[in-house]
């Protein structure tokens, strides 16, 4: 379709697009603005966790477009979510409503709907996204972790070992996709295995020593579930169970430091403050 004919103030009905995040678990995070804006559309394609929280979203909308059968193995994923983006695109220039549902939220560790927004506002469609409770938000409240108590660093695994990041161990560190590390590919299904997941703690154990207690952890997608929070030390990941699914917390490890020279400075200007106000 040739769209630099197509005018939005001629438009009969503007195609438009909403990416809403479901949340976690299934049910009890939706929002009701996500749920309004899946009511709402003409069509609504899903890049949910797993087939049960599909059939759950089905009942809420009768045109629910699965995007889980565009993965394949051997297949780079970076093709499967550019394909997303053209599906998704293709009905809002039809002038369809068109909501992305993807669980969790759906701009934390997803291309995809980033990039459908994107695209959507550069082709003159209003877009926008809607938030939704993150595998982060759930693991502060499983976890009992304050990213504020220490400060919280956040890497993807593989991006941890490609580029060189600096680690602060004073700090938690928050690790996403560690089971697919390493996989330069994007083409593999399951994870990637002891021996990738020993770069990685060799890597670590540059700043952490190896008996340092990791926390290996999966936020309920079910209401029926827990949480599964399991702690392993560093020398132990690469043989430790891990899916998909999971996200690997390392505690701090040192102590802060304080900074005295910025403390020094501090003082200084709260003296000159003092004297300003007496004199
Ligand atoms: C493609 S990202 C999607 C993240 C999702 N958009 C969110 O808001 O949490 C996939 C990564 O999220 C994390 N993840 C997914 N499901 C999880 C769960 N149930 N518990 C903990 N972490 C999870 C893992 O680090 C996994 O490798």
């Amino acid at each position: 379709m040739d769209h630099s004919t197509i005018s939005p103030s001629t438009d009969v009905r503007r195609g438009s697009l909403a990416c809403v995040g479901l949340g976690m678990t299934l049910g009890s995070h939706l929002t009701p603005l996500a749920r309004s804006h899946i009511a709402q559309s003409d069509v609504v394609f899903a890049g949910v966790s797993d087939g049960i929280v599909e059939a759950w979203l089905q009942r809420m909308h009768a045109d629910v477009r699965s995007l889980q059968p565009y993965y394949r193995e051997g297949k780079s994923r970076r093709d499967t979510y550019q394909e997303w983006v053209e599906l998704m695109m293709a009905e809002v220039r039809a002038g369809k409503r068109v909501c992305g549902v993807f669980y969790g939220h759906p701009g934390i560790f997803a291309w995809s709907p980033h990039k459908a927004i994107e695209v959507a506002r550069a082709e003159g469609y209003p877009a926008h996204m809607e938030p939704g409770i993150s595998a982060e938000d759930c693991l502060y409240a499983d976890l009992g972790i304050d990213p504020g108590r220490f400060g919280c660093q956040h890497f993807e695994a593989s991006q941890l070992l490609l580029f060189e990041r600096r680690i602060d161990p004073t700090g938690y560190l928050v690790l996403w996709q560690v089971g697919h590390v390493g996989d330069l590919s994007l083409a593999r299904f399951g994870a990637t295995g002891p021996a990738y997941r020993q770069l990685l703690v060799d890597l670590l154990a540059q700043d952490y020593p190896l008996d340092h207690a990791l926390i290996i952890y999966r936020a309920a997608t079910l209401p029926i579930q827990q949480p599964r929070i399991r702690r392993v030390a560093l020398r132990d990941l690469p043989h430790a169970e891990l899916t998909a699914e999971e996200t690997v917390v390392l505690p701090p490890a040192r102590a802060m430091k304080p900074n005295l020279a910025v403390r020094a400075r501090l003082a200084e200007l709260d003296a000159l403050e003092k004297r300003s106000e007496s004199a």
